[in-house]
């Protein structure tokens, strides 16, 4: 069995988490949400969501991590069990390796498309689509096999197929040298080189020149249209009023800051136990916030007002559009637009792959301690299990339903199941004095007076209303879908639930086995 490993250092450990945090989810889906609900009139929600249970629930879980990996846990599974004290607990922190596994699964095709976008920028290959939006559309459609199933495995996708295979090689060979040697050394570097990537385009955006066909398409409007809370014709009570806004910024907070998925639990358990916590997760927060709101918020929003408008920055094409096809007609058609469009997409491609390692740990971790089995093994045992699903949802990438069924369960459903888990251990099982206890232990500020009180009945409130409005909303859709046979081609919907079953099975076995192992060791000591 492998020695126990720790983070290196303070500045390590809060380096991989925020690279955790810091994804897609800031330069893509931030821009791509806050557009969507109205720009400035997104971000009150947004704002309240992070202050009543990103962060809170941020402690928590750094806290319950280092708490488990001081009783020798770096899975969620090991630590629920030897928080809860039960056999049982171990399946219930199954979720925080399986959800994580399956955002895997489909995230890093979003990696691999970051890739081979900045590959195509820096060839010169995107500058011969010129502005032709249709043009750029069809390149990306064709790329990711959207139009039909199967199509990627086909000859004319086979680029994607390479670029896939890079990301996939490089996210296993990362995690295969481990917690320090493998994902602080590397989110050592590739943060950094992002945010100055990030720094290089923003500098080019806030300084475009105002649209010569469209003098009122400046920079300070597009970012008055992101900030400001009102538009015309709608007052602020009336956008929020909307109860989707409210579901939007909540999942949204969660997705970005890794809260709820169990990642920053399996990371935190990599602390000495008098290594602080509390600074260090409003450090991680922080910068996280720093990605997503000023950097992503002010590239995206205000460079797609500027050269194509509000209509079209307020109805992106489709999910993906607003990155893979708004912004590169942006990027084509400003000076040295190659560059530019060539620096965004590799930052991207750094912010996916510095998150999509952190899905991996957590299961990396159950497996080697619950299993007893050496790194070799684990990588080798994840690495085919999720290579079955990268086939799967490459397979049946129309319309990208597998993509969006994975999402939907995963980054929605269970992402709030988890967190509301999470907290309730937090404040209820382990008892919110001890907790509040262990998250100030070697505490270097002093943690907000309210906190406690929050953590224990304001959050889980919030998360329980929120989730029940999202059921509400959301879930009758969904089932139906699952049930819905499609009158032509196959049930992608139903074959992508019985994957996550699949996937489920798999880690039930696995934390039997463990349950066994812990068992042992508990009845030798
Ligand atoms: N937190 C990661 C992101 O925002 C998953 O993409």
């Amino acid at each position: 069995m492998s020695k126990r490993e720790y983070w290196s250092s303070r500045v390590g450990a809060i380096m991989a988490v925020t690279g955790s945090a810091v994804g897609l989810g800031n330069f893509i889906r931030f821009p791509g949400q806050a557009a969507q609900y109205g720009g400035g009139a997104f971000l009150i929600p947004y704002l309240i969501a992070f202050l009543v249970v990103g962060l809170p629930l941020a402690w928590a879980e750094w806290a319950l991590g280092r708490y488990g990996g001081n009783l020798g846990h770096n899975s969620s599974p090991g630590i629920f069990r030897a928080i809860l004290g039960s056999r049982k607990g171990a399946y219930l922190g199954m979720l925080g390796t399986l959800m994580p596994v399956m955002i895997y699964m489909y995230y890093i095709f979003v990696e691999a498309w970051c890739l081979a976008y900045a590959w195509d920028y820096l060839t010169g290959h995107f500058s011969a689509l010129g502005s032709d939006s249709s043009a750029i559309e069809k390149y990306f459609m064709t790329f990711v096999g959207a139009g039909g199933n199967g199509l990627m495995f086909t000859s004319s996708a086979g680029r994607m197929l390479i670029f896939l295979g890079i990301c996939l090689v490089a996210n296993i060979a990362l995690i295969y040298h481990g917690v320090h040697k493998g994902i602080e050394r590397f989110c050592n570097i590739a943060m950094p080189l992002l945010v100055v990537c990030a720094g290089i385009v923003l500098v080019r955006v806030l300084t475009l020149p105002a649209n010569p066909a469209h003098p009122e398409q400046t920079v300070l409007n597009g970012l008055g249209y992101m900030w400001n809370p009102t538009k015309p014709g709608e007052t602020l009570l009336h956008a929020l009023s909307n109860p989707e806004i409210w579901l939007a910024a909540t999942g949204q907070i969660f997705f970005s800051l890794s809260v709820g998925f169990g990642l920053i639990l399996t990371y935190a358990s990599y602390l000495k136990p008098k290594d602080d916590v509390a600074l260090s997760s409003v450090t991680a927060c922080a910068g996280n916030e720093f990605c997503e709101v000023v950097l992503g918020g002010m590239i995206a929003i205000p460079a797609a007002f500027v050269f194509l408008g509000p209509a079209v920055v307020q109805h992106p094409p489709g999910t993906f559009g607003m990155g893979f096809i708004t912004l590169p007609n942006v990027f084509n058609q400003m000076p040295l637009g190659s560059l530019f469009g060539f620096l965004f997409f590799f930052l991207l491609f750094l912010a996916a792959i510095t998150s999509s390692l952190s899905m991996l740990q957590p299961s990396i971790a159950l497996l080697e301690e619950g299993l007893s089995i050496g790194r070799k093994a684990s990588v080798t045992i994840l690495g085919i299990v999720t290579l079955i699903g990268c086939l799967f949802v490459g397979y049946f990438s129309k319309d990208f339903t597998a993509l969006d069924t994975l999402d939907f369960w995963m980054a929605n459903f269970f992402i709030f199941i988890f967190a509301t888990i999470q907290s309730v251990i937090f404040a209820w099982v382990l008892g919110i004095n001890k907790g509040m206890e262990e998250l100030n232990r070697g505490a270097e500020i002093k943690l907000p007076r309210v906190l406690p009180f929050m953590l224990k009945y304001i959050s889980p409130l919030y998360l329980l209303i929120i989730f029940g409005l999202w059921v509400y909303y959301n879930l009758p859709g969904r089932l139906k879908a699952i049930a819905t046979l499609p009158k032509d081609g196959p049930p992608v919907v139903l074959f992508s639930v019985l994957l996550i079953l699949g996937v489920a099975l798999f880690f039930t076995v696995i934390v039997a086995l463990a349950n066994r192992t812990w068992d042992k060791k508990e009845r030798v000591s």
